[in-house]
Formats: structure tokens, C-alpha cells, sequence
């Protein structure tokens, strides 16, 4: 298994640029585990913004930044971008956002399983970019096969996936080791266990 923490905390230029798919029923702690682990591990870096599309009670205290603002800041430090309109965010994280950590929390509510091509496009240039990803969401089931095929590593929690439909994820090199990681983590019996597993993406 992948200490997915210390993978991030690590300059660039010792590692490649990570797309992390990370997926977890509600409840599980993913928000939690981003907030309290993995920020702070990326913060030793580079700077890491947000984009909190349904306005999470727990990013609240972060301070917020405005599209128009983005091509003045200094990739240090944590933002929030808050912006009902994904396609402009994902604009203008593409024209003016460089070396930093971009979280997507509760990305179902905006990429659609026919990924818009604006999002796509800031996943597929994110090691141009320098963008290091994290995506979360519900299920397996829910992540567009795009950012699935994207992937670097997934951070699996409890999800409600059906077993049936995540060996037929063909969208996965290593479908049978995402399986067996998602089945150990099913059967655990802390409801916040999770693993994370490269995808070789
Ligand atoms: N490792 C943990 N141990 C104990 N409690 C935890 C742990 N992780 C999270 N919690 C608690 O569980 C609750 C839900 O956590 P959190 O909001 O991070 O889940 P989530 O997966 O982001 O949920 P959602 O999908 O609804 O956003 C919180 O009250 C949090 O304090
Ligand atoms: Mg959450």
C-alpha cells in the first residue's frame, strides 16, 4: 500500500505530478482526512486551493478567493474557491493557476460521467500545469472513467459500490488489485478505514 502523505509532501522535482481519485460513502471521513492529513502535508510545498462547489461546513474558516484573483497569487498558502459555474473555474484555473495542489471536493456534483472537456482538459495537462489533483466522491461508480484512466492512486473508504459493477472498471490497468484493496476495506471493521493503491495511470 501507498503512504499516499508522504508521496505528496515530497518537491516536484523528486516525483511525479498525482491525480488522487479519493472515494468514501458520506460520513466516512474523507473531507476529515483531507483537512487534517493531507493539507498539511501538501502546505510543506506548495500552496493548495479548494474548489468547494457545495460549500462545505468545514472549510468555512478558509479564506475565499475570487477567479478574478487567481493570476495574483502566489501558490502559497490554503484558498477556497467558491463558484457555482465549474466550467469558468476550471478556465481559470488553466489560465492563470500554476504549482499547486487543486483539492475537488465533492466532484460528482459537477464532472459528469461524459467529462466536460474544460475539466478534462486541466486533468490531462496537470503535469504541465504542475497541478497535483484530488478528487473526491461517493463510489467508484460515480467517478467519470476520464479521471478514472487519469488516476495516479485511488484512497478507497466504505463506499456502497457494487461489487459486480467495480470488476467490470475497465477503465483501471489494475481493476483486480482495486478490487481486492475495496473488499479489505468493505470488511474492516473501523468505519473510517481506508487504503489507498496505485493505478499505475
Ligand atoms: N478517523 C476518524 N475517527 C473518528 N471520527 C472521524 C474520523 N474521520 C472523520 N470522523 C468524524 O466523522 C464525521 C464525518 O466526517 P467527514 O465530514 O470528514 O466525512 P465525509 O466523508 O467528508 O462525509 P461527506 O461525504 O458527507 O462529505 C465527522 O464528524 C468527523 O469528525
Ligand atoms: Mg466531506
Amino acid at each position: 500500500m501507498f503512504d499516499i502523505d508522504k508521496i505528496l509532501s515530497q518537491n516536484d522535482n523528486k516525483r511525479q505530478i498525482t491525480l488522487t481519485t479519493i472515494v468514501g460513502r458520506q460520513g466516512v471521513g474523507k473531507t476529515t482526512y483531507i483537512l487534517s492529513e493531507l493539507v498539511r502535508n501538501m502546505l510543506l510545498t506548495k500552496g493548495v486551493l479548494i474548489y468547494d462547489y457545495s460549500s462545505e461546513a468545514k472549510y468555512q474558516t478558509i479564506p475565499l478567493i475570487l477567479l478574478k484573483d487567481l493570476k495574483r497569487w502566489n501558490s502559497k498558502g490554503i484558498y477556497r474557491i467558491y463558484d457555482p459555474d465549474p466550467l469558468k473555474v476550471f478556465k481559470a484555473i488553466r489560465a492563470d493557476v500554476r504549482n499547486c495542489f487543486l483539492i475537488c471536493e465533492d466532484a460528482k456534483s459537477y464532472m459528469n460521467p461524459n467529462l466536460q472537456s474544460e475539466i478534462a482538459e486541466v486533468l490531462g495537462i496537470r503535469r504541465q500545469l504542475g497541478i497535483d489533483i484530488v478528487c473526491n466522491f461517493w463510489a467508484l461508480e460515480n467517478v467519470p472513467p476520464v479521471v478514472l484512466t487519469y488516476s495516479n492512486f485511488i484512497t478507497i473508504f466504505k463506499t456502497r459500490d457494487k461489487l459486480e459493477k467495480i470488476e467490470k472498471l475497465d477503465k483501471i490497468p489494475n481493476t483486480e488489485d482495486v478490487v481486492k484493496v475495496w473488499q479489505a476495506v468493505q470488511k474492516h471493521s473501523n468505519q473510517y478505514y481506508k487504503l489507498t493503491i496505485s493505478t499505475n495511470g
